[in-house]
């Protein structure tokens, strides 16, 4: 076999593996797969990820031009490894904990036993002196690992969810072990300078290295130094293909058919998410229900249309979640809906890009609420989908994005009461206005798009190997 000079590592490889789809495979959900994508199609180089399904053995294969090279987990891996360590306590306690995160020692054991073996696919496919780039909190341990395994190769990582405060962080009983993981890349890299800043504080005050505008003086167990750099690098889009997309007659023709089938109201409000409780779906139907209920919302003229892609559906915290959403949008539905009109159209699916782009097309308002979040993709594919420059986008202050689409109506999420007023200044926005910030957030998304972020990375890693050359 041979090997590769570029590898991305990611809990999940691109595909899921779903037999009841032609062809066997379809896309992974998420923001990651998404960015990564179009990256290594263009690098051709190799994949290593989990398949998607437990005790699934595959040999590596070929697939739109990538090499996709499996790494099989057992039932007990996927629920300890995956929906326990990786999703019910990193996850939670990187967002805030929003929800509480668990502690469990065996989660932990599993966690590490998982992150060897990726650790150990890659450096069996990585080329002497190639570039690994590992992704993502479910393997924070491989960095250190891999690099033990093969002290040629350059090592990148990057963390596409928040880093939290120290305060939070310092919750977790494996904290050293997770941030000597996290130093053993060369480039460590973030959503926001904000995440930078929280590791690099952990990172001083857990492992006692020396920081200085990002880079970390890193003293290995044998008493050698090596440099290591955190660094914000604020993820994006294939800002041209929703662009393209968009521009699709039989793309345009779709979002008018969307509207009609919703009885053509004069204002389509719209959210997507991953059905998560970092997302902020239920503050985003308290405050829709609280306007429709004060008749500052007609029910005749507005209709929100809510997909929520199923996720996690087996981690208690996600189930208790889809209770409680479907409970509220029943109720806002029953006390408000009349024959002919519906408050909320709610759709637990996902859907393939061109039906997202015919919704974000046929979107006057996007709500993204999120209580916490990396970036949130989902905002710049609205913005890169407007090629009317029409509509408006509402965008919580606690997302990535935030930092770059300042022409976003911004919310805290938590301010119901602001979070209704923001929303009708977006159902209300003239024209003029929204072309005008809508124009000013699509140039922003142009200028910084999914393959302007992956050169900046890989710009920095290739640095860190002219250092040791
Ligand atoms: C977020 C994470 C990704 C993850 C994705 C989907 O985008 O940052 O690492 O892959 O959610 O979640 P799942 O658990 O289904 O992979």
């Amino acid at each position: 076999k041979s090997k590769a000079d570029m590898i991305v590592v990611s809990n999940r490889l691109p595909v899921d593996h779903d037999p009841s789809v032609e062809g066997g495979w379809r896309r992974s959900p998420g923001g990651l797969v998404a960015a990564l994508e179009p990256v290594l199609q263009q690098t051709g180089g190799a994949w290593v990820g989990w398949p998607g399904t437990a005790g699934l053995e595959l040999e590596p294969f070929e697939l739109d031009g990538m090499e996709l090279v499996p790494v099989t987990l057992t039932d007990e891996d996927v629920e300890l490894y995956y929906e326990g360590f990786s999703n019910d306590t990193i996850w939670p306690l990187y967002h805030d904990v929003i929800s509480p995160p668990a502690y469990h020692r065996e989660w932990w054991e599993a966690y590490v036993r998982v992150n060897e073996r990726f650790a150990a696919a890659a450096a069996s496919v990585a080329a002497p002196g190639a570039v690994v780039w590992v992704q993502d909190y479910q393997l924070q341990l491989v960095p250190r690992l891999l690099r033990a395994l093969r002290p040629d190769v350059v090592i990148g990582y990057f963390h596409h969810i928040p880093f939290p405060a120290y305060g939070l962080f310092a919750q977790l009983p494996w904290r050293k072990h997770v941030l000597a993981g996290l130093v053993g890349a060369d480039v460590i890299g973030f959503q926001r300078v904000q995440d930078a800043g929280n590791f690099t504080n952990a990172v001083r005050r857990q492992l006692g290295f020396e920081t200085k505008s990002g880079a970390i003086r890193v003293v290995a167990d044998d008493g050698s130094v090596r440099t290591a750099v955190a660094k914000a690098y604020p993820i994006s889009i294939d800002t041209q293909l929703y662009d393209e997309i968009a521009r699709r007659p039989e793309v345009q023709a779709r979002a008018k058919e969307i509207r009609a089938s919703l009885g053509d109201p004069q204002t389509v409000i719209f959210g997507v998410d991953r059905l998560d409780y970092t997302k902020g779906i239920g503050h985003r139907l308290k405050a829709y229900g609280e306007l429709l209920e004060e008749g500052r919302l007609d029910v005749e003229h507005v209709t929100l249309v809510q997909v929520a892609s199923p996720s996690r559906e087996r981690v208690a915290a996600y189930m208790q979640l889809r209770d409680e959403i479907e409970l509220t949008v029943g109720r806002i539905n029953g006390d408000h809906d009349t024959v002919g009109h519906t408050a909320i159209r709610y759709l637990h699916h996902s859907y393939p890009r061109e039906e997202m782009v015919a919704l974000y097309l046929a979107a006057d308002v996007m709500l993204v609420t999120a209580l916490r979040d990396g970036m949130n993709l989902v905002a710049k594919e609205y913005v890169a989908s407007r090629i009317d420059s029409r509509g408006v986008l509402v965008l919580s202050e606690f997302t990535g994005a935030a930092d770059e689409l300042s022409q976003a109506v911004k919310v805290n999420p938590h301010d119901i009461d602001g979070l209704k007023d923001a929303i009708m200044a977006a159902v209300e926005m003239q024209p003029a206005e929204q072309a005008r910030r809508m124009r000013g957030l699509r140039r922003r998304v142009r200028d910084h798009d999914v393959a302007d972020w992956s050169r900046r990375f890989l710009a920095d890693l290739d640095a860190v190997r002219k250092q040791d050359a």
